[in-house]
Parts: C-alpha cells; structure tokens; sequence
C-alpha cells in the first residue's frame, strides 16, 4: 500500500500507549509520515518520539491534556502554531470507565464528554482550513463497539463513543468537497493498559465466548485499519465506521456446539 507522501503531517492523539502508539509508528516508519505524538503524559510521548526517532522515522512529542476544558482552545491553537496543523488527524485519546448508569457522577461525564467528544470536535475544526486549502485530507476518530452497542457499565463511555460516531459522519458530509474524508474505527476488545485496567478475568471470559473470533485483537491491526483509512487508497470512503473487532457486533446468539469441531 503506498501512503501518504512522505510531506504528510500526522498528528495522533493518545499516541504514548496502545492502539495510538502503534497508530503513530506505522504512519512515521512504514508510510514516511512526520507524526506529532499528542499525549498528557509527557515522559511516554518522549520516549515514543525518541524511538520512532531512532528507528529512522521523524517523530515530536506535543504535550497536550485533552481534557482541560476551557485551556483547551488556546492548547491546541498554541500547537497549531508551533507544529503547523496536520493534514492526518487520529483523534485517538480517551477515557474509559465502567461505571453503572445509577453511579455515574457528574466528573466522570464530564471528563469522558471533554475528551472522547469535545477534544476531538475542536481538533477537527482547527485542521480544517489547511486540508481545506489542501484539497487533501483525512480524519479518524477512535470510537469502539461501546458506541454500537450498549454495555453495562457504559453509561458514559458508551454514550460519547456513540456521540463521536455521529460527530464523524456530520464533519464528513461537510468536509467531503474539500477532498477531505472522515471515518470512525470502533474497535472490540483489544490487548491494551485501558483494557488490562477495565476488564476483570470475568470480563475476558465473556469475551471469549462472544467474540467470534474467540480471541482480543491486537493493536497491529487496529493500527493497520487506521492506516488504511489515512492513506490515499481510502479515497472515497467517509462518513463510515469500521468495526475491529472478531465479528462482535456483527453477532447475535453464538452456539459454540455447532461450530468447536475439528475441520473434516
Ligand atoms: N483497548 C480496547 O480494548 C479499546 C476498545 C475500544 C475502543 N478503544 C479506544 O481506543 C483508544 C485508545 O485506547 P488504548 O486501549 O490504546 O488506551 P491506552 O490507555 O493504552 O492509551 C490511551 C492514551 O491516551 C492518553 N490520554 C488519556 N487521556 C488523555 C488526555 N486527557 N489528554 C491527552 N492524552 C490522554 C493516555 O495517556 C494514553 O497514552 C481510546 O479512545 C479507547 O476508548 C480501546
């Protein structure tokens, strides 16, 4: 697959750990993209700058806390300005927590809304006017299968997932005559610290029956969904979702008797 000019500016969010962190090597060292790696933490998205570095790509670390809600603006008009904006934008980053419907206080929603839906909305609108001016462009907001289905626990998670679904297909109906696309990954369960922390060995055992792949993704592929939607071979797809995830969503009941046989 060829990506990407190698002039083209990347910038991942969430890009010091899991799904953005292999997200930002790829696009830097597979497809010769200049990638920013936005994350909080600020020694991770170093450390992942250094090594992308060193193995040849080109990679610099942006230190950014998507949640600060009213220093958001001025963060991200101050990266803008430094950086220059990006003509690939991963919107990546998020929060998860399972929390009942009945318990989620009004910080957890807060904070999910600020940086599953809010973040990414003004990033969006900031990268805008360049891939307008560019004829070029390409968005991808990590959603999950939270915002395709419901879970317990979800209230928030699921409920900003499904909202940053939504947010994707009205920015991609608006940006389209730019040359500009903009699809939503909704990856299921995969191998990560945000999974590690959320899901309980009971949890990872439903997931094994449900999942009918019967296994956790890994972040290669989602990685190479999100690459695939970035380069110029994704051209007229947006406004989509693409499930990663062993066939979850596409399941109902699921009767193992029927198909755990050794192949004839
Ligand atoms: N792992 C899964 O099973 C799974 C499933 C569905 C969706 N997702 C989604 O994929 C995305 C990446 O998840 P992951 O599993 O790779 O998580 P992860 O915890 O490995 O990485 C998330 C990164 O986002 C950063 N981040 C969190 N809050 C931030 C903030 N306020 N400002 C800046 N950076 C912040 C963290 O520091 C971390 O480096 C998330 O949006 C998540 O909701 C993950």
């Amino acid at each position: 697959m060829t990506h990407p000019n190698p002039a083209r500016v990347a910038l991942v969010t969430g890009a010091a750990s899991g799904i953005g962190r292999r997200t930002a090597e790829k696009l830097a060292l597979d497809h010769g993209a200049r990638v920013y790696v936005l994350d909080k933490d600020a020694d991770a998205a170093a450390a992942v700058a250094r090594s992308i570095n060193a193995a040849g790509g080109c990679a610099t670390p942006c230190v950014v806390d998507l949640a600060d809600g009213p220093g958001l603006r001025q963060a991200i008009a101050s990266l803008m300005a430094e950086f220059g904006p990006p003509d690939i934008l991963v919107n990546n980053a998020g929060v998860a927590g399972l929390v009942a419907a009945a318990d989620c206080s009004l910080e957890n929603w807060q904070l999910t809304v600020a940086v599953n839906i809010t973040a990414p909305m003004l990033l969006m609108q900031y990268a805008l006017p360049h891939m307008q001016q560019a004829g070029w462009g390409r968005i991808v907001n990590v959603s999950s299968i939270s915002g395709i289905r419901a879970g317990t626990g979800r209230m928030a998670y699921g409920t900003s997932k499904a909202a940053l679904i939504a947010m994707t297909r009205q920015f991609a109906i608006e940006a389209g005559p730019w040359g500009i696309t903009a699809n939503a990954i909704a990856p299921g369960a995969i191998d990560t610290a945000l999974s590690q922390a959320n899901h309980s060995s009971e949890t990872r055992a439903a997931y094994g029956r449900m999942v009918p792949m019967r296994r956790y993704g890994s972040t290669d592929e989602v990685a190479d969904s999100i690459v695939f939607l970035c380069s110029e071979q994704a051209s007229y797809i947006t406004g989509q979702t693409l499930a990663v995830d062993g066939g979850f969503v596409a399941a109902g009941m699921l009767v193992h008797e029927l198909v755990d046989r050794a192949p004839a």
